[in-house]
């Protein structure tokens, strides 16, 4: 996986896939992030700025492993819950700091299709409408290295597929997919008002025509 640096902070992202992170979240103005996978935490650092930036409070983020550096730590803006993402009492606690707040979420942790179809579940009622739930490296579908050694079986776009179909409040949004290496192929999905659920008019290309084109 790509390493590139925020501040001098770590993240684990295609610069191009943070490029679409970033403008998800100029779009969708949320006061809130919750991130799923930390790690370092370049980006949510980088989040935490443009979060600032559209009026925000805060970005929570989650990992099993403490792997901040300083700055990340020290920094108010960023709430980190040591914990899985799946475990009721980490949701509990966003939970409670999100309150009626408008969320965006990215999902980046345990990349295996039955922990992100679980993330899927558990995170897609805290995203509000107009907002985005972000899954992360869904390319281990087409890669041909990764989907060698079986990723194309297991990895987290095979969540998303199962997912979708179930919930036509999400559209799939490819305008985030910019330019340059990305890892988020189908990734960004935009949470549409009731009423105006995924249809032929709203679902601007499906996946299965992505499969098709690839
Ligand atoms: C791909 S890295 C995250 C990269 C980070 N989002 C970035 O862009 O720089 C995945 C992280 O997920 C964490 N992780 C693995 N299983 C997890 C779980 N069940 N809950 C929360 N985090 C988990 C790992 O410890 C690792 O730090």
């Amino acid at each position: 996986m790509p390493f590139a640096k925020y501040k001098d902070v770590l993240f684990n992202k295609t610069p191009a896939d943070m490029e679409g992170i970033l403008e998800a979240i100029r779009r969708a103005r949320p006061e809130y992030i919750i991130e799923l996978g930390t790690q370092y935490g370049g980006a949510t650092l980088a989040m935490a700025d443009v979060l600032e930036e559209v009026g925000g409070k805060k970005v929570i983020t989650v990992d099993i492993k403490d792997q901040r550096k300083t700055e990340v730590k020290n920094d108010p803006r960023i709430l980190f819950i040591l914990g899985s993402s799946i475990d009721g009492r980490t949701l509990e606690k966003i939970k409670k700091e999100i309150g009626e707040g408008k969320v965006l979420v990215d999902i980046d942790s345990d990349h295996r299709t039955e922990h992100v179809a679980q993330e899927l579940e558990l995170y897609a009622p805290l995203v509000s409408v107009g907002s985005y739930m972000i899954v992360e490296d869904t390319f281990l579908y087409w890669n041909k290295y990764y989907s060698d050694k079986g990723w194309k079986e297991k990895g987290p776009y095979k969540a998303l597929m199962s997912f979708l179909p179930k919930h036509p409040e999400f559209t799939l949004d490819r305008s985030l997919e910019f330019p340059g290496i990305i890892n988020n192929i189908c990734g960004f999905c935009l949470k549409l008002e009731r009423g105006k659920e995924n249809d032929k008019e709203t679902r601007e290309i499906s996946p299965a025509t992505t499969e098709e084109e690839s």
